[in-house]
């Protein structure tokens, strides 16, 4: 039979993808995955939040609870609750009505549409994304159309920021060029600048009139990760009233003086939400004018895109967040990935230190979020999923989130033979 689709050709090979796949065939009982940021228990199942738990019975419960259409821009509850959320509870942006949420199809989705937004409206068709920066960011703004570019961020001799060049790099940009900036938990890295350091990104943004996008994945998981207060004195309505959420303040520095930025946030890492795919696109503008069109225009970029976006998980992070008790409730199972994260981050150090392994070893615990950039390069990577059925990006990124107390034994035992006999 005569085939239309036969002229196809097979997508090039993803180095991503085709990691994961590997991981996904090998029979190996004891092969160990860490490719995804994805939170696993201890005994390495995924974990459902029991705040999330509550709020799905509640729903459930809620006989007025309807599966109609959302509007195209999504909840309206849920937009308002994200963005302050992210802007604070007093932002003076959501007063003056220059702030447009919607909601998307998690960070990801978020991206797209903002990126969609700007490929059609922003005559500046370069974006600049840091180097390196997480796999999808060069294919969702390219596929928008738009033209990517690299700013130095990750220093391999420093293993740290490589924050002269990056400046540089911003200060070299042309006017008007889009600047994704990760909020906190950068990705792969798992290094993020300093307050000060926020500050002087700032000032060369703006002076060069440059748009800043905050990809804001993983807003709060940080916060409190960074945050030693024993969970009592913890503030649970975030940094506007309190100095939790600094996870926040590097958009918030940007929010405050008045310019433009977009952000685009997720849902899926601190609830736990990853298959719900929630998120929400928010874009500060300079006036409730320009607000209100910029609105109109979004709208039109979703609405052919898929209409409008899935009620379920819009709704039970709206009943979290709406609720004091849940919202505090959410705080502390948070609390709990959290320290599960660093705990491992200590043992996995700890664990190499003990074998003796060649090299500074320091940046596992310095590094923040769920990751860790280890400094192994791709031969090694290679040889350890070959050799010991252990899988990560060929970056040498790791999920920690991923790791059990059982399995830092393992992985450190191959980590000490990949850098002990690979070069
Ligand atoms: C930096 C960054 N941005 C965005 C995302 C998108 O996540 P999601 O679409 O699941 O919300 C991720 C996921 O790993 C990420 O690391």
């Amino acid at each position: 039979m005569s085939s239309i689709l036969s002229n196809v050709l097979p997508a090039p090979e993803d180095p991503v993808l085709s990691v994961i796949f590997a991981c996904r065939d090998d029979p190996c009982p004891v092969k160990l995955n860490l490719i995804a940021g994805a939170y696993r228990t201890e005994e390495g199942k995924p974990l459902v939040l029991e705040v999330v738990r509550r709020a799905e019975q509640q729903l459930a419960n809620d006989l007025s609870c309807d599966k109609g259409y959302l509007p195209i821009d999504g909840l309206a509850d849920f937009n308002k609750l994200s963005a302050k959320l992210i802007l604070g509870d007093d932002s003076h942006a959501m007063e003056d009505n220059r702030v447009v949420t919607i909601q998307c199809l998690s960070g990801t989705g978020s991206l797209r549409v903002g990126a969609e937004f700007l490929a059609k409206h922003h005559e500046q068709r370069v974006v600049f994304v840091p180097n390196p920066t997480w796999g999808n960011h060069p294919f969702i703004f390219t596929l928008a159309g738009l033209c990517v570019e690299y700013f130095r961020y990750y220093d391999p001799q420093t293993r740290g920021l490589d924050f002269e060049g990056m400046l540089e790099d911003l200060g070299a940009a042309p006017s008007g060029a889009i600047v994704v900036l990760q909020s906190c938990a950068h990705n792969p890295t798992g290094i993020d600048p300093t307050l000060e350091q926020w500050e002087k990104i700032r000032q060369i943004v703006r002076s060069k009139g440059l748009l800043p996008f905050f990809d804001n994945a993983y807003q709060r998981l940080v916060s409190i990760m960074k945050s030693n207060m024993p969970l009592f004195n913890l503030n649970f309505h975030g940094f506007a009233t309190g100095n939790l959420d600094s996870d926040a303040q590097s958009v918030c520095m940007f929010v405050a003086d008045g310019g433009e930025c977009l952000i685009a946030q997720s849902f899926a890492k601190n609830m736990g939400l990853y298959g719900e795919r929630i998120g929400a696109l928010t874009i500060v503008c300079t006036s409730k004018d320009v607000a209100r069109k910029v609105h109109s225009q979004v709208l039109l970029v979703v609405r052919p895109m898929y209409l409008s976006p899935p009620i379920h998980g819009a709704s039970i992070v709206t009943a979290i967040l709406k609720n004091s008790d849940m919202y505090k409730d959410w705080t502390i199972e948070l609390k709990g990935m959290a320290d599960r994260i660093i705990s491992m981050r200590q043992q996995l150090y700890e664990a190499i230190q003990a074998r003796g392994t060649p090299g500074d070893w320091s940046h596992i615990i310095k590094q923040i979020g769920m990751f860790s950039f280890t400094g192994l390069n791709e031969k090694q990577v290679r040889w350890l999923a070959k050799e010991y059925h252990i899988y990560m990006t060929y970056d040498g990124r790791i999920s920690i989130a991923s790791l059990s107390s059982k399995t830092v034994p393992q992985l450190a035992d191959a980590i000490h033979a990949a850098v002990t006999r690979i070069a």
